[in-house]
């Protein structure tokens, strides 16, 4: 049957009806915020490409943590900035470290925000590779040895899921094996499963004082070129034990997403990443682009394309926006 027995316009016709059939929605409850942590006391220093996102000592951290749980934003990401980097990145799985003091003062002042950890030695090491180099590239095995120190230092110090963002292959199994043999069996991970080689982490890398010193990623991240491959990726981490799996970038991948949810339909997330956020922000900056209507849009198109979950500086300002 068609025009003009069909008119599709009867049901926008209303905002009552337009709510009625909507089909996707931002939700408060999808979202993860991601916070960086740097050494000293009293701190909060913005990162000028991320505007309103701060690199935060501990104690600034918490009070953080405290107006997002109020928020009703159910988790974090951590990211830390070390005292100390090194060829090996070990602060990274130090007890004392910057994240783990982070995880400890977050529980006891916090409980109930959900803490996910990253897991990856880039913002650890002076040469700012995400691993441990040999011969001028990252070394796999050597590599996933530090991963799973790193994880389960995390998790002892109180992280509830773990994210390894590092791209080497086979360290999901080996994460997994460790933490179920240290009692950890009940803490899930969420592997960034289908990373990209994007230039759109170019304002995290400001914030996470984590730009390579030499070369690139493009030896363990993936090919923008690629979907096969990515769906093959997130095949491997699901066998190696995954709970969640990650795209990201979130916006130029959606059809990545949109792949991942239909072939695998297994939770996942998204990670809009800083590039994607930073480009709203100069917009808007210049009155070029409605801030939130477009952030909006774009959150719902990564909803839209499967996404279950997403990481996303825009956590705060959304959460308000749905109060
Ligand atoms: C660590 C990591 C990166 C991001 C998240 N975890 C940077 C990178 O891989 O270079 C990027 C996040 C963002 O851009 O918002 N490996």
């Amino acid at each position: 049957m068609s025009f003009p027995i069909n008119r599709m316009r009867r049901m926008r016709t209303s905002e009552a009806t337009r709510r009625m059939v909507r089909e996707n929605h931002l939700r408060v409850d999808d979202l993860i915020m991601p916070l960086f942590v740097c050494p000293g006391q009293g701190i909060k220093k913005e990162i000028s490409s991320m505007p309103g996102n701060h690199q935060t000592s501990v104690d600034m951290t918490v009070e953080a943590c405290k107006e997002i749980a109020d928020l009703g934003i159910p988790a974090i990401i951590l990211f830390g900035i070390p005292d100390h980097k090194d060829a090996r990145g070990t602060e990274a799985y130090h007890d004392h470290g910057i994240i783990q003091r982070a995880i400890s003062a977050i529980k006891e002042n916090v409980p109930d925000l959900y803490v996910i950890t990253d897991v990856c030695l880039c913002e650890y090491t002076d040469h700012g590779h995400c691993g441990v180099i040999v011969d001028n590239d990252v070394h796999n095995d050597e590599t996933v040895k530090l991963l799973v120190k790193e994880s389960l230092s995390h998790v002892r110090a109180g992280a509830d899921m773990v994210a390894p963002s590092d791209m080497m292959d086979g360290r999901i199994v080996e994460i997994r094996t460790a933490l179920d043999a240290n009692s950890f069996d009940h803490i899930p991970i969420m592997a960034y499963a289908a990373k990209y080689c994007s230039a759109f982490y170019g304002p995290f890398r400001e914030a996470a004082e984590s730009a390579p010193q030499f070369g690139d990623r493009r030896s363990y991240q993936m090919d923008p070129a690629n979907s096969n491959e990515a769906i093959r990726e997130v095949a491997l981490d699901l066998d190696e034990g995954a709970d969640i799996v990650m795209v990201k970038p979130a916006l130029p991948y959606l059809d990545i997403i949109y792949r991942v949810k239909s072939e695998f339909g297994v939770p996942v997330a998204a990670y809009n990443v800083s590039g994607e956020f930073a480009m709203v922000k100069a917009a808007a900056a210049n009155g070029w682009l409605d801030e939130d209507r477009v952030r909006d849009e774009l959150l719902l198109s990564i909803k839209r394309a499967g996404a279950d979950l997403i990481l996303t500086y825009f956590a705060r300002d959304i959460a308000r926006a749905l109060k």
